[in-house]
């Protein structure tokens, strides 16, 4: 009962073994959160847009980095992977990460897919935003579909040394050496270290803008397989660390590739979703996708993003706790089984935790046992409706997993 094809965004595709994208996922495609004004997802986004804007100009007061908000998320597997030197191993192209459309074709996981293209055209500094998709485990703060705002900035010889004094000439971009943790091969330690500075400068100025300026940074080592030296960010907000964002010092390699062989750069990427909440005090990531006025008309008519403070309107009732446990098949992923509780589901269901394995001691047999968290974001469940679910999705996992139910 394979689909043959499948319509995406207004374009046909072919269907192959890879194919794993949901009805539910391609209802999401086109809402385009980020462009509806008055989202708060779009007030986040134009207020980073708006200080980058203000903050970074080239001559006669036009504005340094670009701006795109409509490219497609429909990208190849080359855009999403390979074109950022993904190994071919590396479990980030895993079926069971990613919603492929065919072997070659996929949802983008992330906005950094656009980045060769970008460079390629001739930009030297631009952003970019748009929806991205994630097969990920369910709870208030995961969706399969999330919004990122990623920003590039390159630098030629001159720009990069322009402000050190001395003999500048002596400075160069590149040199035949080692990679270090500090560095690349090809880049000298100068590069490296003036690279990463402007880019946690222009990072922290960015998140002083909407956290305030008291807001404390904390950098963290990591590892992209497109950058080099890789960072994350930690910012602490009502006395709790979170993590805001990736970045790093991209790739010569990918620069050579894109043409651009004479500059080096820095990339970063963040999650419009995590910042949204955090500033809006917003409980759960479904509220983003509500079409409810009482949600909507919470951010509208403000001048300015920092005198919005969202009431919440979750329902008081408590969660509902209803646990579902079936034996295993050898090829079973997790995320199997949170891609058919997203399709069943129709707003009801929260949090969806693994509360027990077990291993049959004689058939070797593995179960798995979830406990599903049903509350609404906005008003009382009744028990037959939570009862009739989550009778829905234990037949949709015995009829669509290969599981077999122990109930
Ligand atoms: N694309 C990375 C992610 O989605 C974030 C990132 C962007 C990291 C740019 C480094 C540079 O996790």
């Amino acid at each position: 009962d394979r689909l043959e094809r499948v319509s995406v965004a207004g374009k046909d595709y072919d269907c192959d073994e890879w194919t794993n994208i949901t009805p539910k996922i391609l209802s999401y495609v086109g809402r385009n959160l980020h462009t509806q004004k008055d989202h708060p997802i779009y007030i986040v986004k134009e207020a980073i847009v708006q200080h980058f804007y203000s903050s970074y100009v080239k001559s006669r007061g036009v504005p340094l980095f670009a701006v795109f908000d409509n490219l497609s998320p429909v990208v190849t597997v080359k855009q999403n992977f390979d074109s950022l030197l993904t190994p071919k191993d590396h479990v980030s192209r895993n079926r069971s990460e990613n919603y492929y459309i065919n072997k070659n074709t996929v949802l983008r996981a992330h906005t950094s897919a656009h980045e060769h293209e970008l460079i390629r055209s001739g930009l030297s500094a631009f952003l970019m935003v748009g929806d991205v998709y994630r097969r990920d485990t369910i709870d208030a703060t995961h969706f399969p579909v999330f919004h990122q705002l990623e920003g590039v900035r390159l630098f030629n010889s001159q720009q990069l040394f322009s402000k050190c004094e001395g003999n500048t000439a002596d400075l160069t971009l590149f040199e035949n050496g080692q990679e270090t943790a500090d560095k690349q091969m090809c880049h000298t330690l100068e590069t490296s270290k003036l690279l990463e500075f402007n880019l946690k400068q222009t990072i922290e100025d960015c998140v002083k803008h909407l956290f305030g300026k008291d807001v404390e940074c904390k950098w963290v080592e990591a590892y992209f397989p497109f950058t080099h030296p890789s960072f994350e960010l930690e910012i602490k907000y009502n006395g709790e660390w979170i993590e805001m964002l990736g970045c790093g010092i991209l790739k010569q390699q990918i620069l050579n590739e894109a043409g651009a062989c004479d500059q080096v750069a820095w990339a970063f990427g963040l999650g419009l979703e995590r910042l949204s909440m955090k500033l809006f005090d917003i409980p759960d990531i479904r509220y983003m996708w509500t079409t409810d006025d009482s949600f909507l008309s919470q951010f509208k008519n403000h001048e300015d993003f920092k005198s919005i403070q969202f009431k919440p309107i979750l329902s008081k009732q408590p969660a509902v706790a209803n646990d579902i446990a079936f034996w295993i098949p050898n090829d079973y992923a997790m995320n199997d089984f949170y891609d058919l509780v997203r399709s069943v589901d129709d707003g009801l269901v929260q949090t969806v935790t693994l509360v027990d394995t077990f291993v049959h001691s004689e058939s070797g047999k593995q179960s798995h046992c979830y406990r599903i968290y049903y509350r609404h974001t906005s008003r009382a469940l009744t028990q037959a409706e939570v009862n009739n679910l989550h009778n829905r999705i234990k037949d949709a996992a015995e009829s669509q997993l290969n599981v077999k139910g122990r109930w």
